[in-house]
């Protein structure tokens, strides 16, 4: 299977009523363990930014850790981990972001990105787009500049695609699941 977007969307796991009743749930731990399809998705990722000056990778918990760690080394960036609320030990900042029901907090070590230090933030899923929207918030709050939000999965019925976009970063996303 040589083309990226079947072969991904075959590596790709679906579960039904997961974590609950009426949600399908995708499931990229099977992309993981795919060789072939982790190389192919990382590289699809990383290969605008070849080249580029990407100081750092930002990844979202816990997804975006896995996919960010293999970006930052094809990169030669450094990697910025966007933790749930109490998990990161220095000086914080700390965003309420929204969530399909009800909200949570998320966390960034204050000194991980530097004003006007390049940075491509990461996840493996992007669907009401409220927890890329809080990453976002953070990265800017320390005057990163965000080159592109980078997600293997996009769920574009859900519009976090375009709540992005409005806030004017440049969304890359390698599937889409319309329908969801
Ligand atoms: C999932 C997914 C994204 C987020 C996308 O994470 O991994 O991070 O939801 O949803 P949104 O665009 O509507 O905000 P989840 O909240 O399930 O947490 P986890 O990654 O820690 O499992
Ligand atoms: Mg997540």
């Amino acid at each position: 299977m040589s083309n990226l977007t079947d072969e991904l969307e075959a590596s790709i796991r679906t579960i039904k009523d997961y974590p609950k009743p009426g949600i399908l749930f995708r499931d990229i731990t099977t992309l993981l363990g795919q060789p072939r399809a982790f190389r192919r998705a990382v590289d699809e990722l990383v290969h605008p930014y070849a080249g580029q000056q990407i100081s750092k990778i930002a990844g979202i918990e816990a997804r975006g850790f896995i996919l960010g760690g293999a970006m930052a080394h094809q990169l030669s960036a450094g990697f910025v981990p966007i933790r749930k609320k109490g998990k990161l030990p220095h000086e914080t900042v700390r965003v309420a972001y929204s969530l399909e029901y009800g909200v949570d907090e998320m966390e960034m070590h204050k000194d991980a990105v530097k004003e006007g230090e390049s940075v491509i933030l990461v996840d493996d899923l992007i669907a009401t787009g409220g927890t890329a929207e809080g990453a976002v918030k953070l990265l800017r709050q320390m005057g990163a500049n965000i080159v592109a939000a980078c997600f293997v999965i996009d769920l574009p019925d859900l519009g976090g695609r375009r709540k992005l976009e409005d806030l004017g970063v440049q969304v890359r996303t390698l599937i889409e699941y319309p329908g969801h």
